[in-house]
């Protein structure tokens, strides 16, 4: 048997994480394995980058709100992710709040990646509030899951320089590159049991 970590991602957008997750699983440096990766979005790009690293890709109706899921969505989603196998689930740009039963079937096993230094900058375009504030330094947070927006337990940070010529476009780029490096990184010191929550 493997003693991999079975993980699943979720996605809304372009999938630049996944890929980085399924980078470091594939060259040894995350001890893990994705059993699914799943979308609210028909077609998104984390669909087709899990299709190109012959990973199952799903996408799930996420029903008739546009910022959450509902019962019937919720209880789609939790059997695909059992089904799957998945211990763990990591969200990367999903783009809708998971609260009540999604969150009692996985307790303490969901982990999200932010796009600035929290608790500062929640919520929504988090670079572009952090631009427009004139903070000069940002960053990324990976964190625990709970039930609100972005207040789980902090796990790590990545610090991200705003530099003079930088517009909001270019300070989310180079955000991305750090979470593309912090993202692996932690999850592998979670699996290792090297961090304590
Ligand atoms: C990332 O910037 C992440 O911080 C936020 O959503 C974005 C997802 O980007 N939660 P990608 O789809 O992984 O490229």
């Amino acid at each position: 048997m493997s003693d991999k970590t079975k993980l699943a991602v979720l996605g809304s957008g372009k999938g630049s994480n996944f890929v980085s997750l399924a980078k470091a699983c594939a060259d040894g440096s995350l001890p893990a394995e994705i059993v699914l990766v799943a979308s609210d979005i028909e077609g998104a790009g984390i669909l087709e980058h899990a299709t190109e690293f012959n990973r199952p890709a799903r996408f799930i109706e996420p029903g008739p709100f546009r910022t959450k899921l509902d019962r019937n969505a919720e209880a789609a989603y939790v059997a695909a992710l059992r089904e799957s196998g998945a211990e763990w689930v990591a969200l990367a740009g999903f783009m809708r709040i998971l609260k009540g039963d999604f969150l009692r079937a996985f307790e303490k096993k969901v982990v999200n990646i932010h796009p600035s230094l929290l608790p500062a900058f929640p919520g929504l375009e988090a670079w572009k509030q952090a631009h427009d504030y004139g903070v000069k330094v940002t960053g990324c947070t990976v964190h625990m899951v709970d039930h609100g927006i972005d207040t789980g337990s902090i796990l790590a940070q990545g610090v991200v320089p705003v530099i003079e010529d930088d517009t909001a476009a270019t300070l989310h780029q180079r955000i991305q590159q750090e979470e593309h490096k912090l993202y692996p990184r932690t999850l592998a010191r979670l699996f290792n049991g090297e961090i304590r929550i």
